[in-house]
């Protein structure tokens, strides 16, 4: 696949974010702020036109009129939506009547969001009394109408959180997230996301930087609070939904994929939360990350591993994988088109690849006839599943492959991993010591978790004549 820079392409004006140009989707921006006036309809193209281009933006109100100005905005783009709310700053007004007309306002058709509201105690703009009540008013139209609330916290973060944990069912974002990294887990374990700003860029936000890093992927999102807040190079000047890019090449670098990854998987995420944009219907045979080619043969497993994404997601790094039907060889090979344009091939997916040995073998030779570079992600059971050493067929076809390892005993194995097949882990050491001999990158893995001995795991390896040894951290997949 060669990628096309976004901005040389004039952009159709609604373009819903596809599996394969995925696009960004600003979470939160004011798109009715008055420094718009002279040029919105240009500030809103350039977001488009930027590389990964913005599909959708969600422009968030902070008081009534705002709030009505925003839903002008998101009737005049159909790609544009709105948040209606009282920002903490301007809570002092707030009261019966306020309530009514946010409510009203909640139900009309371009509202995703009630926001945004919170608790703001550096500036103190409004009595803290008055945010309180403002903040729990919103909370609770967000409780009637089913909305997603978008939480601004400064110096505030108990009491937002507490405030939170009383609501009951609401969801939302913790917007432009300044916290620590125990914040955010309190707030991800109420099911609220965090969405990271335009500050992960400056020079002193290594606080940022770490929540960024650190937050799962299925709890990430990202925005620009615009026209706030631009970030690191244009810092200080006007904020615009077009340098969302820069943000997310920043996070991208973070946490190790490509811009496009990120953009993929905070697009499913805002799509969740805030029902815009296309969730994936089918699940995909291959799937892009970073520079490799990931080839998803079967949901089918001979593991059921208490930490693996089957379990808990359909997605894996916003793609989605559970499939309806398995590929046959010819599909995925008209698929990877030109094997030598990734840095590898990679059978992986959501199941054990070896379940599939002869689709395996077919298409792996066919990669290395036209100069890719194999590799297999796999439980090792391949030998047990196919009832002889599958190694030696292997040698020539594959370049490499990821062994997990997963345990440093059998009794622990069986705990986590829970094989179908009895001595399981017996023939799992079997095959990483087999593998040695007929391929050339052999790495073992384990996920670090409760029970699992890594140093233990890494001897056990290195006494089977395996020198590449990786731990693997829990929810990161792929
Ligand atoms: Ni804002």
């Amino acid at each position: 696949m060669i990628e096309k820079p976004l901005a040389s392409r004039p952009l159709p004006v609604d373009v819903a974010p596809s599996a394969d140009t995925p696009r960004l989707v600003d979470t939160h921006c004011h798109l009715e702020d008055a420094r718009f006036d002279a040029d919105r309809d240009e500030v809103i193209k350039r977001a488009q036109a930027s590389c990964p281009g913005v599909g959708h933006m969600i422009t968030v109100g902070t008081d009534i009129a705002s709030s009505e100005a925003a839903l002008r905005i998101a009737h005049a783009y159909p790609f544009i939506y709105a948040a209606v709310g009282v920002h903490p700053h301007e809570a002092k007004g707030f009261d019966e009547n306020v309530f009514k007309r946010l409510l009203a306002l909640a139900e009309n058709e371009k509202t995703v969001a009630i926001g945004e509201t919170g608790l703001d105690y550096h500036y103190m703009h409004s009595p803290r009394e008055a945010q309180v009540h403002a903040f729990r008013m919103q909370v609770e139209i967000a409780r009637q109408t089913g909305l997603p609330v978008i939480v601004h916290s400064r110096e505030a973060d108990d009491e937002t959180l507490e405030i939170l944990g009383q609501s009951g069912r609401v969801k939302g974002v913790l917007h432009c997230f300044s916290g620590d990294a125990e914040m955010a887990g309190a707030a991800m374990a109420m099911g609220f996301y965090i969405s990271i700003a335009g500050p992960v860029t400056f020079r002193k936000a290594e606080a940022i930087r770490r929540v960024a890093a650190e937050v799962p992927d299925d709890y990430l999102l990202i925005e620009t609070d615009a026209p706030y807040l631009a970030p690191g190079p244009l810092r200080g000047q006007r904020n615009e939904p077009a340098y969302l890019a820069e943000t997310a090449r920043a996070i991208a670098a973070i946490r190790g994929i490509s811009p496009e990854d990120l953009a993929r998987i905070t697009s499913l995420n805002a799509s969740r939360l805030f029902g815009i944009g296309e969730v994936p219907g089918a699940g995909r045979f291959t799937y892009r990350i970073r520079d490799s080619l990931y080839l998803n043969l079967t949901n089918r497993c001979t593991n059921s591993c208490s930490f693996c994404v089957r379990f808990y997601s359909d997605f894996v790094k916003g793609h989605k994988l559970r499939l309806t039907r398995e590929p046959d060889a010819g599909e995925l090979i008209s698929e990877i088109g030109e094997p030598g344009a990734y840095k590898e091939i990679v059978f992986c997916g959501y199941g054990e690849p070896l379940m599939r040995l002869d689709v395996v073998k077919e298409v792996a030779a066919w990669v290395k006839a036209g100069g890719g570079k194999v590799r297999i992600n796999t439980n090792g059971h391949g030998s047990l599943i196919n009832g002889r050493n599958i190694l030696p067929e292997l040698k020539g076809l594959v370049d490499g492959l990821s062994i997990s390892l997963d345990a440093q005993d059998e009794k622990t194995y069986a705990g986590l991993c829970k094989p179908v097949f009895p001595g399981a882990f017996a023939a799992l050491l079997d095959f990483i010591r087999e593998s040695v001999k007929y391929v050339p990158e052999v790495r073992v893995t384990v996920v670090r978790t409760d029970g699992v001995d890594v140093e233990a795991c890494r001897s056990l390896a290195l006494s089977l004549g395996v020198k590449d040894f990786r731990v693997r951290e829990l929810d990161a997949v792929g």
